[in-house]
């Protein structure tokens, strides 16, 4: 089991007390297997994808990521968790605009001391950047930053990707295409993917697709 998460409980607090978002959440998803979470905006897709990625912590519950508790890792143990085992694709992109592009590739698996570099030049070749290697992300388009964010998730060759609605900022051919890189590249390394997203197209092409209402999955 890649990832399991068993009756995760997760509430915020506002200014009108405390908001309830998760409440009683199982989600498993197997070796290999992709996973669409759908659910309307602000149902708390984004708070899952957080709690199992370890940037932030259940009130109740427990998470498991390859084989590792999430849930009982202190912080520095939940970013090692993050840089070794998963790959974060995240809407806006969230590359790094004083690094080149280059550079935002390879940042977390080197920091993780799993930089390839045939994978990495494998990467960008797939993904269409070699041209790009030396720019920084604010002179690329959207779906360019986009492709830049996937091979950096996957420079390390993470156990599990997840991904919150990476092609939410793109146009609907661009997004098809990102989409289409993503599970290709998911697909060659084996990894888990799990995706928020909005795209029933996207949806209808992984295994699996769990919904997520009123602080329950179905
Ligand atoms: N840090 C936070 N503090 C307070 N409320 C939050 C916080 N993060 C998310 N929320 C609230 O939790 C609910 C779920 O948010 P989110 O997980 O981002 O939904 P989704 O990704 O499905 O659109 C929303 O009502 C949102 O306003
Ligand atoms: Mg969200």
């Amino acid at each position: 089991m890649l990832i399991d998460a068993q009756n995760i409980h997760k509430s915020f607090a506002t200014q009108d007390g405390p908001l309830p978002v998760l409440r009683g959440v199982d989600l498993q998803l197997d070796k290999g297997e992709t996973l669409a979470l759908t659910g309307e905006s602000g149902s708390g897709k984004s708070t899952l994808l957080y709690l199992i990625a370890g940037l932030d912590s259940v009130d109740d519950g427990t998470i498991s990521v390859a084989g590792r508790q999430v849930h009982g890792l202190d912080d520095q143990g939940r970013a090692e968790l993050r840089r070794e085992t998963v790959g974060i694709v995240f809407q806006q992109f969230n590359l790094i605009p004083s690094l080149t592009v280059g550079d935002n590739l390879t940042f977390h698996a080197r920091l993780a001391g799993r930089e390839n570099e045939a994978w990495t030049a494998e990467l960008a070749e797939r993904l269409g950047l070699t041209d790009f290697l030396r720019r920084y992300p604010e002179q690329l388009s959207g779906g360019q930053q986009q492709r830049v964010a996937i091979g950096r998730a996957l420079a390390g060759r993470p156990k599990v990707v997840l991904a919150d609605e990476p092609t939410g900022n793109l146009d609907e051919e661009t997004g098809e295409q990102v989409a289409q890189l993503l599970l290709d590249l998911v697909r060659d390394t084996g990894a888990g993917l799990l995706v928020v997203t909005h795209s029933l197209r996207l949806a209808n092409r992984l295994n699996k697709r769990v919904h997520l209402a009123n602080g329950k999955l179905a």
